[in-house]
């Protein structure tokens, strides 16, 4: 096996230096079991950010639908296979009426990139609403709708059909408050009023109903209803993008979008669709879809291949089996109890937040000024990981403690991590 040392040397000669690695002094990762991860030491870590192991490392059935159906069969999509139809249809079984029909891809990227190219061939434009500091995917086109990328370091700023809309943030946003949606709504009504003054109209407003790198943000009450109904009253489509926040994390719903009561136009989901496997997909309606079907192909060579589809298939029935919908709700209420418990305890944390097993925590130096103690986040998260507990930070400010484990989290877990942090705040 190769050392620490040698993996990063060669690392730095033969991969892009755009890439990057967590924590001060990068782990060497060998193993992964469970909700734990095991280093080349043998040491173990605790996992409470890896939201695409979503049914947890390695898991068993996971690994066995992968190596069944690669022993039998692995093409493309031209053939009929009962692998990929079954699974399409377990998986519009998990989502409202009327979005029934799916296309198939292999990240989250390739399927917010096809869901804009179906919204804007339906709609003829290309006006894209986003909200401030979104991040949709690695793709050009997606970096041209993610204020996360295009305004952050070597961006180069919103194209001119992008429209971004301030941070629906209830604690530090423009306007503040739970109730603060309707306000936030009447920017995406704005923006809407600039776009029809240019002589043009609005294709599309997409977004995360509880943003992930836009700081593990819950929106606030009445947002996307108020704003998909003034989009959908200007002729534009709604798309909700379920890449990080989707299949039972919300612990009360299957669907992030459903804590904000909306139905979206188009769903796009992916990392944890496939427990690390590269699955992903766009689920719409069937007018949509037949709209959409305008004479050119959608072909993809390895979307929906029957191994993706028996991986993918198999994550739905362990959610299912070993009801971690219910455990990311019953665990997740625990732990949000306990970080509040922690906020009341140390100044620095100003805002517990989140649903299920998708939770945050924003710190700051002044609970008045609310000015952002990014260094201090990173140094909490390095401290964690030397005690054997891996999260993240994310947000604009860098500022938010990201926690969003695998969904078998145990109270254990959850004890073991509030403990930990308690200790490093203190
Ligand atoms: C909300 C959201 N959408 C899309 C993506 C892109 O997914 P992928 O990295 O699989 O291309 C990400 C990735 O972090 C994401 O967080």
């Amino acid at each position: 096996m190769l050392n620490k040392k040698t993996i990063q040397s060669f690392r730095e000669t033969h991969l892009a230096p755009s890439l990057s690695l967590s924590y001060n002094d990068p782990l060497h990762i060998v193993k992964g079991e469970g909700q734990f991860l095991y280093d080349g030491d043998g040491n173990q870590y605790l996992d409470a950010v890896n939201n695409i192991q979503h049914v947890g490392h390695c898991h068993p059935k996971v690994v066995a639908a992968a190596t069944t159906q690669y022993q039998k069969l692995n093409t493309n999509t031209r053939y009929l296979d009962e692998t990929r139809v079954n699974y399409a249809q377990a998986l519009t079984d998990k989502l409202p009426d009327g979005l029934d029909v799916c296309f198939f891809t292999n990240s989250g990227s390739e399927a917010n990139d096809l869901a804009l190219r179906i919204a804007r061939h339906i709609t003829q434009s290309k006006e894209t609403i986003v909200l401030d500091a979104a991040y949709h995917g690695n793709l050009s086109s997606l970096i041209e709708i993610s204020p996360y990328k295009h305004d952050g370091k070597g961006g180069s700023g919103a194209p001119d059909f992008v429209h971004v809309i301030p941070r629906p943030d209830p604690y530090r946003g423009k306007y503040r408050g739970e109730d603060s949606g309707k306000s936030y709504a009447h920017e995406v009504q704005m923006a809407m009023d600039k776009i029809q003054e240019s002589g043009k109209r609005v294709s599309v407003f997409i977004a995360e109903s509880l943003m992930g790198c836009g700081g593990q943000l819950v929106l606030p009450n009445g947002f996307l209803k108020e704003s998909f109904q003034k989009v959908r009253e200007a002729g534009g489509l709604c798309i909700a993008d379920e890449v990080q926040i989707g299949f039972g994390r919300m612990g009360d719903h299957f669907w992030g979008f459903e804590t904000q009561g909306v139905i979206p136009d188009i769903v796009t989901m992916g990392k944890s669709m496939g427990n690390g496997h590269p699955l992903s997909a766009v689920v719409t309606t069937r007018s949509i879809a037949d709209t959409f079907n305008n004479g050119m192909e959608y072909f993809n060579s390895f979307g929906g291949n029957p191994v993706s589809c028996a991986v993918g298939h198999a994550v739905l029935k362990v959610i299912e089996e070993e009801e971690l919908q219910q455990n990311a709700k019953e665990v997740g209420d625990y732990l949000k109890s306990m970080l509040n418990e922690l906020k009341e305890k140390h100044s620095i944390i100003g805002d517990v937040r989140g649903h299920g097993l998708f939770l945050g925590e924003e710190l700051v130096r002044d609970l008045d000024s609310l000015e952002p103690a990014g260094n201090e986040a990173e140094q909490i998260v390095n401290s964690m990981k030397e005690k054997g507990i891996l999260i993240s930070t994310d947000g604009p400010d860098h500022n938010v403690l990201k926690i969003k484990p695998p969904m078998i989290f145990t109270r254990e877990n959850a004890l073991f991590l509030t403990e930990t942090l308690n200790e490093i705040l203190s």
